[in-house]
């Protein structure tokens, strides 16, 4: 079976007809040509097609986009302002948070997802627009960010870069 969908790709809106088999990583990178999000293992346990699927960090190989008609997806591409990069890319480049650079789009994405999830969680009197401090230990940020993996090793750079932007 088929159906047509429509997604909000990096802020554009684009409509795409997908079997509904296909796996919101599939439909992204071999029909909507956005490649940022990488394929690794296709099942979930790498981390590299991480995607902010309507503002949280979803698996996009585990996603069916059939599902997700009307959905706001950002990659590794749209984070940026044009050149301007955003800031958890700019700690990657200034830590050297990666070598090969395949895990890297996913992990980005995924850090931005799980920073906002902290903020989330952070107490009332801590706000979006407050210049606060978020403490996380490495630790803590190996744990949140345990569903990437880095063939490459670049761990210890990559837990410096996010360490950076929480503050
Ligand atoms: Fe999706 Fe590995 S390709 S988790
Ligand atoms: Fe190569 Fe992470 S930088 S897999």
């Amino acid at each position: 079976m088929r159906a047509r969908i429509s997604v909000t790709v990096d802020g554009r809106t684009r409509e795409v007809e997908v079997d509904t088999r296909t796996t919101l990583l599939d439909a992204l990178r071999e029909q909507l040509g956005v490649t940022s999000p990488k394929k690794g293992c296709d099942r979930g346990q790498c981390g590299s097609c991480t995607v902010l699927l309507n503002g949280r960090r979803a698996t996009s190989c585990l996603a069916l986009a059939v599902a997700h008609d009307g959905a706001t997806i950002v990659t590794a591409d749209g984070l940026a302002d044009g050149d301007d990069l955003h800031p958890v890319q700019r700690a990657f480049l200034d830590h050297d948070g990666f070598q090969c650079g395949y895990c890297t789009p996913g992990q980005i994405c995924s850090a931005v997802g799980m920073l906002d999830e902290v903020k989330a969680g952070a107490p009332s009197h801590v706000t979006a627009e407050s210049a606060v401090e978020i403490v996380l230990t490495a630790d803590e940020i190996r744990e949140r960010m345990s569903g990437n993996l880095c063939r490459c090793g670049a761990y210890p750079n990559i837990v410096a870069a996010i360490q950076e932007v929480a503050r």
